[in-house]
């Protein structure tokens, strides 16, 4: 089952991803997840993807088509997928069909977790994040079982750098300017299905199963 998550930065995107990977047991592929990553790593790409995301911005289609390339061509991925976080600009979303196209695969659906700008501001900045699995919390919300320790991996939670308001005004920007258009891309080809994502965490994830089985 090859799937993408869709929504705006906070929507729930990768708090559900963790679900998915173990119901269905196929990776999670996050672009942010492998930025970050990259960046901790200290690599040439990682340094410069970190003026765009400290920034609230997008990475350059170029870097971000090529990460998706290479991980798309791993083992892990011949049972199918989640992608999270990408694509996120019709550029991208055309360099997924036609990689896709060459390995003879194809998107089978497209979640989109609807949640208003108003609700996001409050769900990015009480986030703090498993500097481990990057599974995702929130103070209030959804709030790890032990302060501090992540429930998937015991891993410690920390507040991500890009998760201030200011930061999140930002990245709402570039969301409804350069990917929200995917919306309607994806609605075209009949795989896209709209989901309320202002639900309780469980009752999203029953939401998603009831559509993908
Ligand atoms: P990325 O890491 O993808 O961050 P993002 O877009 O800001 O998305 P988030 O991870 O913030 O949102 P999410 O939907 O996963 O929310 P979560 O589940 O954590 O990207 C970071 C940066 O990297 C970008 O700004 C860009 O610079 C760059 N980048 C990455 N991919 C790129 C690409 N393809 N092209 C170009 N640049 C790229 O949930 C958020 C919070 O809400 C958590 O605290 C969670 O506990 C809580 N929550 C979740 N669900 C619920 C619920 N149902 N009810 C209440 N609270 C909830």
């Amino acid at each position: 089952m090859n799937i993408m998550l869709f929504g705006a930065p906070g929507a729930g995107k990768g708090t559900q991803a963790k679900f998915l990977i173990e119901r269905y047991a196929i990776p999670q592929i996050s672009t942010g997840d492998i930025l970050r990553a990259a960046i901790v790593d200290g690599t040439e790409m990682g340094l410069e993807a970190k003026k765009y995301m400290d920034d609230g911005k997008l990475v350059p289609d170029s870097t971000i088509i090529g990460i998706i390339k290479d991980r798309l061509q791993k083992d892990d991925c011949k049972k199918g997928f989640i992608l999270d976080g990408f694509p996120r600009t019709i550029a991208q979303a055309e360099a997924l069909e036609e990689m896709m196209k060459d390995m003879g695969i194809s998107l089978d659906k497209v979640i989109s977790l609807n949640v208003p700008d108003e609700l996001i501001v409050g769900r990015i900045t009480g986030r703090r994040v498993c500097k481990e699995c990057g599974a995702s919390f929130h103070v209030e919300f959804n709030p790890a079982k032990e302060e501090g320790k992540c429930d998937f991996c015991g891993g410690e939670l920390i507040t991500r750098k890009d998760d201030t308001a200011e930061t999140v005004e930002k990245r709402l920007e570039a969301y409804h300017a350069q990917t929200a258009p995917l919306f309607k891309f994806y609605s075209e080809k009949g795989i896209m299905v709209d989901l309320d994502g202002t639900k309780e965490v469980e009752e999203v994830t029953k939401d998603i199963i009831k559509v993908l089985g």
